[in-house]
């Protein structure tokens, strides 16, 4: 298997709060230590990596932001203007085009076209080159947006090259797409936490990236693992009387302990039911201090390997 940061693009997905960011972040931190140049790029307008980078706040102007780190805040409307900007050359035919009230008609009835300025500005830079004909970045990360719609996104390009007329539009979107189907070249790092509803969406976002999409799933980063504490005695000691009288002394405890139990076992049927994907695993602790800190990011980062 290519190592992670072997490849040109990396699309970080999963449910949203299970830590996509966060390990956006850390992914960026470690390659750049490695040696790589990484671009991140994030596609929040309200974005807080700066702040888990320990840097000044993202703009919508590719900076380096650490030794080899660069990012970059990408949001809709300025993506698709540079889009338009890119295909058309000048300021001028873009007026003339995009603020056309007939092709602005048109591009809205481009199912994605958003997205796809967003994702399509990403996979640019992972394409772009320096004037000695070098790549310009080693790895490109993206996060992607905060509601879900990695999936969606993903669909956009296979969507332009079906519905779309030939022109640039959908020769960028074939490359892409050619692309990200290229394990050599791309990978897509799915994001879960060990519980219940996460594993279900995750081992269905699974099934659609890799049967529906046919794109390479490099890494499922499980992420706020918690240490067992309870051997299996112990375990069904506790859980053997769980009618408890709250009144009683000890009782609170007792009952910690039992809510404990209980989120061990969820963990460990999670760990099981993700353990039937065929992709490499990362586990990473569930943190016990504040995790939006660049010191919690370097942690993170150290642990992912
Ligand atoms: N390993 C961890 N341990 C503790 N807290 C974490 C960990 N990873 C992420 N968090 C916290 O969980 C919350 C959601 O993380 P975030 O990266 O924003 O998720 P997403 O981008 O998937 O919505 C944040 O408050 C973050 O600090
Ligand atoms: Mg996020």
């Amino acid at each position: 298997m290519r190592p992670l940061e072997d490849r040109r693009f990396l699309f970080v997905t999963g449910k949203g709060g299970v830590g996509k960011t966060t390990i956006a972040a850390a992914l960026a931190e470690r390659f750049a230590a490695q040696g790589k140049r990484v671009l991140l790029t994030v596609c929040d307008a309200k974005e807080r990596t700066s702040q888990l980078l320990g840097v000044p706040a993202l703009t919508q102007d590719l900076r380096e932001v650490k030794p080899r780190l660069y990012a970059v805040k990408i949001t809709a409307e300025r993506a698709m203007e540079e889009y338009g900007l890119m295909i058309l050359r000048s300021r001028t035919m873009y007026s003339a085009v995009f603020d056309n009230r007939f092709t602005r008609g048109f591009f809205k009835g481009v199912p994605g076209l958003y997205e796809w300025a967003m994702l399509g500005k990403a996979w640019y830079h992972s394409i772009e080159e320096q004037d000695d004909g070098a790549p310009r970045f080693d790895v490109v990360l993206f996060d992607a947006p905060a509601t879900g719609h990695g999936l969606d996104m993903l669909r956009v390009p296979k969507i332009i090259t079906e519905v779309v007329p030939p022109g640039i539009l959908r020769r960028d979107a074939e490359r892409a797409y050619t692309m990200f189907r290229d394990p050599e070249q791309s990978g897509v790092v799915v994001v879960t936490l060990p519980e219940d509803m996460p594993t279900s969406e995750t081992l269905e976002l699974y099934e659609a990236l890799t049967n529906e999409l046919r794109l390479p799933v490099a890494r499922l980063v499980i992420n706020g693992v918690i240490e067992p504490l309870f051997s299996p005695e112990e375990q069904h000691e506790l859980l053997k009387d769980r009618t408890l009288n709250r009144s009683l002394p000890g009782d609170e405890a007792l009952s910690g302990g039992i809510r404990r139990v209980i989120r061990e076992r969820v963990q460990e049927e999670s760990l099981a039911r993700l353990a039937a994907l065929p992709v490499a695993r990362t586990e990473l602790p569930l943190l016990l201090k504040e995790a939006q800190t660049p010191e919690a990011v370097q942690e993170l980062a150290a642990l992912l390997r």
